[in-house]
């Protein structure tokens, strides 16, 4: 069940200048929050940002109703929410979108691009609790963007690439040796990220035939369906990343 409500700003955990977590506070207790699942926030104070901006749901607390959001701040939209003060008023429409499948023997490997690690605590969280082991490929085009990897690392091990070499490995996602060596422990692989780095990630799971599914991030405006402006293309006609995924097995994506 979707619900519209009035959050209030609890707290801010800042990154780096431009990374942050914003954690928002309902009156009312919370519903089931799934990993996966994602927010359509509207931007308050600012009447250039129409449009309710769309993030994964980070994290969620049930006991203090709690829900955070990791954010990049990308253009006005991000910025703003960056921007807000303790007790300010956030409205949410949520939880939206499907979720990720845990149902697998594991190991598993978990990649994610810059921000695109944000639906992946409460998957680790659900992953730990079924007993499944899992690593953690984050990657990033340089250390700012790479975060909260002492927080994924409660959960699993952590592999990092950053494209300038300043942390982990030199390179993409793609070019670590956890992906590139023959032998490839790990049955099934969830992504999260740019585009591009999701569809090599696609074809590397069909080559090595590990199951996979990626959380996508098409741009959005209506969050429930009806502009059709964030479809993709799948072997069964074009989809509504809103309200069918945004998880997707990429055997259903024609990528
Ligand atoms: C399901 C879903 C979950 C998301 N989860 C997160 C999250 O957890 N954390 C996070 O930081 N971001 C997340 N995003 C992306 C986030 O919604 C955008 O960064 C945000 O809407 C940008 O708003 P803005 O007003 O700051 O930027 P805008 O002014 O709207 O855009 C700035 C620039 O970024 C481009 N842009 C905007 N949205 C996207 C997008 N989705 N993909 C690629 N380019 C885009 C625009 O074309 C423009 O060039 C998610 C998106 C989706 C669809
Ligand atoms: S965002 Fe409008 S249909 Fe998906």
């Amino acid at each position: 069940m979707k619900l519209v409500r009035d959050f209030k700003v609890a707290g801010y955990k800042w990154l780096n200048e431009s990374n942050f977590i914003i954690e928002l506070q309902s009156a009312e207790d919370l519903p089931p929050i799934h990993p996966g699942n994602f927010a359509e926030i509207q931007v308050p104070g600012n009447p250039n940002v129409f449009l309710r901006r769309p993030f994964s749901i980070y994290d969620c607390d049930l006991t203090y109703n709690t829900l955070s959001f990791y954010v990049k701040i990308i253009g006005e939209g991000t910025a703003t929410l960056g921007k807000l003060k303790q007790g300010d008023t956030v409205n949410l429409i949520f939880p939206l979108g499907n979720k990720f499948d845990t149902e697998t023997e594991g190991p598993v490997l978990i990649i994610g691009g810059g921000s695109g690690i944000a639906p992946f605590l409460l998957l680790g969280k659900e992953l730990k609790e079924k007993g499944i082991p899992m690593t953690f490929l984050v990657g990033g085009r340089t250390s700012g963007d790479v975060h909260l990897t002492d927080v994924f690392g409660q959960y699993g091990d952590i592999l990092i690439t950053t494209e300038d070499g300043s942390q982990g490995t030199k390179g993409m996602v793609t070019h670590h040796p956890v992906i590139q060596e023959e032998s490839f422990p790990f049955k099934k692989i969830f992504t999260c990220g740019p585009d591009p780095m999701m569809k090599a990630i696609a074809e590397i799971a069909k080559q090595k035939s590990v199951e996979c599914e990626a959380s996508l991030e098409n741009t959005m405006a209506c969050g429930f369906g009806a502009c059709l402006c964030c479809v993709v293309e799948t072997t069964t006609g074009n989809r509504c990343v809103c309200t069918d995924g945004p998880v997707f097995n990429i055997k259903e994506l024609a990528w």
